[in-house]
């Protein structure tokens, strides 16, 4: 079969077209010949060298693809070959068959397409982790998504509408706010492409605020962090950008406020707890795929609801480009060089 294989951790472009022996299903696991496959910032990561979680040579990058079963290992009950599904794994979707395990495939609704179910995964459980597992975002709050024209972005954007909250999305482009505005976001804040400065930071900090309102009560006494004498600011910020991005972000929460830390597209943020304490804010650290595994059970749940929401038009991935799988690298450079809007999606010879 062929795949796209990482033999040496530098550049996208040291990545290889190549054959390689099919994989076997072993106990629990599920084969899927993959027709479409959903490419993501974390791809970037792992074969650039970048990734947190270590993986041996060769590495065949990818975390999500959707296709047809075509064999399962010993122990497998709740799919069979001939189904169409989409799964998740830690690494080896950009490939023309694939191995999940069997808790992280599920069958795909009559009415999605390959390319939407390719994409469907990581972004949506990413955010319905950050949102309604870990934040519990409540009607009515007020939730600010950095990145929002990008994959996870626009699918927290839907998630937070879904929720019941009003939603900013924040964005390095008009063409990309207007997208977030397409799929729910109430407001729109273009910030500049960075890294900010600390003049840039404080700037980007205040126009923040212009996006929120009072959210509570006012602090009884007076304090010099503007937010907490005047109770503004965000009750919840989904933020895939940190970088310079997050210290503006955390300054603009609200009491109480709580600041999902789902990725580093911007670099490894360094910021100060000052706003922090005097908000009596929270910091979460977001790691969906860990903790499905710590908590089985929790997976299939989440998937219920997203798919529930799929139904009703009210979470759906936009595809704003699709390429062969060989020419896997030029999609990767779409997402690395801050270009791709909503998902990029490869499409494998079996697709028909
Ligand atoms: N914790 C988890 O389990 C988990 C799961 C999925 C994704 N993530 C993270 O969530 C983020 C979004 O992932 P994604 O797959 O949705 O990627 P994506 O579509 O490429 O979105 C990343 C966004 O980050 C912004 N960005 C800011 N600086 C950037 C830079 N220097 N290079 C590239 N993008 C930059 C871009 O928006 P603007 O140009 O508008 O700023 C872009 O739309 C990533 O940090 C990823 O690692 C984490």
């Amino acid at each position: 079969m062929k795949a796209i294989v990482c033999r040496e951790f530098g550049p996208i472009e040291k990545l290889r077209y190549e054959d390689l022996a099919r994989p076997v299903p072993g106990v629990g696991e599920v084969l899927v010949e993959v027709h479409a496959v959903g490419v993501n910032f974390t791809d970037v990561l792992a074969v650039e060298g970048r990734s947190q979680l270590k993986r041996n040579f060769p590495i065949v990058p990818g975390v999500e693809a959707a296709g047809v079963v075509l064999r399962t290992g010993p122990g497998v009950t709740s799919v069979k070959p001939g189904q169409r599904v989409l799964g998740t794994c830690i690494s080896g979707s950009y490939a023309e068959e694939v191995i999940f395990e069997e808790h992280e495939v599920f069958r795909i609704p009559d009415d999605m397409d390959m390319r939407a179910a390719a994409t469907f995964y990581v972004a949506s459980m990413t955010a319905h982790y950050a949102l309604h597992d870990r934040a519990k975002l409540q009607p009515g709050e007020t939730l600010l998504v950095l990145g929002a024209g990008g994959g996870a972005g626009l699918a927290a954007v839907q998630i937070g509408k879904a929720l019941g909250a009003r939603v900013v999305a924040g964005a390095s482009s008009e063409e990309k706010l207007v997208l977030a505005a397409r799929f729910g976001a109430d407001a729109g804040l273009q910030y500049p492409k960075g890294p900010l400065d600390l003049a840039g930071q404080k700037e980007l900090a205040e126009a923040l605020f212009t996006h929120t309102k009072n959210t509570g009560a006012a602090s009884p006494v007076e304090v010099k962090i503007s937010s907490v004498r005047d109770a503004s600011g965000y009750h919840v910020i989904f933020d895939g950008v940190g970088g310079t991005y997050a210290e503006p972000a955390l300054r603009s929460l609200s009491w109480e406020g709580r600041y999902l830390s789902v990725g580093f597209a911007a670099g490894v943020p360094k910021v100060s707890l000052g706003p922090i304490l005097f908000k009596n804010a929270v910091v979460m650290g977001i790691q969906p795929a860990e903790d499905i595994i710590r908590q089985p059970g929790r997976s299939p749940e989440a998937m219920e609801r997203m798919l529930g929401w799929y139904a009703k038009g009210l979470l759906r991935p936009d595809i704003s480009a699709v390429f062969p799988l060989r020419d896997a690298a030029e999609a990767m450079r779409l997402l690395a060089e801050r270009k791709a809007t909503g998902r990029v999606v490869l499409v494998t010879d079996r697709a028909g």
